[in-house]
């Protein structure tokens, strides 16, 4: 659905990936990113399948990012994290490991399988062309009005299930000390069963407030990961820290729920800049029926300063699951009838006021 804007593209591994690694035979690429190419493998010794990741990349920066995501897997173990098997070299730049195999999609599929019947109008959203820049920054907007009925309605609650999942294992990898860094619909996966899996920890910073090293060695460094999920303290070089993923997940669940990441353009640098200056487009303006809750916690995840969004994953699922037990009472409250109280009231109608 979305084309990945990546931000930095260093060269490529110029040699010929092995058809063995350790014990492993691989079998077929599975999938690649930035950094990586990951394989579906075969143990001859156990006759089971695994997935292999390899760098792709030969550089020095590169190569001790895949180390250090090597040495982050190993430390976390939870149904929520990719579990990791066996690590490995193949030449000086060429270190790898396995993981388990999994069976299901990228976060990435599920989303496109949710807007397939709209993708064509996702293709030609009209743009909204906002700010004073010497480029235009495009950001989409609804293609024929909002939309009363959404794909997204008939499947809230397991779209509200699922993300608080996601936050769920997001707060584990915050209690063990590590931020992601780099949460996107291609990092995470969702397992035949439903259950989502974190991937792809070559970004992560592992102190509970740590960021890419010296901020001047750091600015030599092209801005890493995907563009349309980069939090504007990432894109400003500053410190990271376990709020960073929350406005990752943010656009992820905004995309997820919409159809569109809040920022689109056809050039990464114009997404960067309205992650930094710009305010998304209300989700109500897609689909006016969208729970107010669930609208407020996207847009709170969204806010540009660290400290104005929730303190941490684990609240966020918390209000998530309310959320989804809302909608199973049939209770939650949306733009709409929110509106209509509002009319209500001008229209002379009582305010009931909190005690
Ligand atoms: N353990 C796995 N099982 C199945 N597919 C996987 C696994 N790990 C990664 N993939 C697939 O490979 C893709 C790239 O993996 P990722 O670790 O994100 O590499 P990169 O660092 O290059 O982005 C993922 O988006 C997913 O489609
Ligand atoms: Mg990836």
């Amino acid at each position: 659905m979305r084309q990945a804007l990546s931000t930095s593209a260093p060269a490529e591994q110029a040699t010929k990936t092995p058809s063995r690694f350790g014990p492993y035979d691989l079998v077929r690429i599975l999938g690649q990113g930035g950094m990586g190419a990951v394989y579906e493998a075969w143990d001859s010794r156990t006759d089971t399948r695994v997935a292999i990741k390899v760098l792709r990349r030969d550089d020095a920066v590169s190569c001790e990012r895949f180390r250090r995501e090597i040495q982050v897997l190993k430390r976390l173990r939870h149904k929520g994290v990719v579990s990791f098997l066996q690590d490995g070299d193949c030449g000086p730049r060429m270190p790898w490991f396995a993981m388990e195999l999994l069976q299901g999609r990228t976060l990435r599929d599920y989303n496109s399988e949710l807007w397939s019947q709209s993708a064509r109008d996702a293709i030609t959203l009209p743009v909204h062309v906002v700010g004073d820049y010497d480029e235009p920054i495009h950001v989409c907007s609804p293609r024929s009005g909002p939309r009363e009925v959404s794909p997204v309605a008939s499947r809230l609650k397991e779209i509200g299930r699922l993300y608080e999942q996601v936050f769920r294992a997001v707060e584990r990898i915050h209690a063990e000390g590590v931020t992601h860094g780099d949460l996107s619909p291609t990092n995470v996966f969702v397992r035949a069963d439903g259950s989502p899996v974190l991937l792809d920890f070559g970004l992560a910073a592992p102190g509970r407030s740590e960021v890419v090293p010296d901020k001047d060695e750091n600015a030599l460094q092209p801005i890493a990961g995907t563009a349309h999920y980069l939090a504007p303290e990432q894109i400003r070089r500053e410190r990271i820290e376990p709020r960073t993923d929350l406005y990752s997940l943010g656009c992820m669940i905004y995309e997820t729920l919409t159809g569109t990441p809040p920022f689109d353009a056809l050039e990464a640098a114009a997404v960067l800049r309205a992650h930094v200056d710009l305010r998304p487009t209300r989700l109500s303006a897609f689909w006016p029926r969208i729970p107010a809750a669930l609208e407020d916690l996207v847009f709170s995840l969204l806010e540009k300063q660290q400290q104005d969004r929730p303190r941490s994953a684990g609240i966020v699922a918390d209000r998530l699951a309310l959320i989804v037990a809302s909608e199973e009472h049939g209770s939650a409250g949306t733009h709409q009838q929110s509106l209509r109280s509002c009319a209500a009231i001008a229209a002379g109608g009582q305010r009931v006021e909190a005690a």
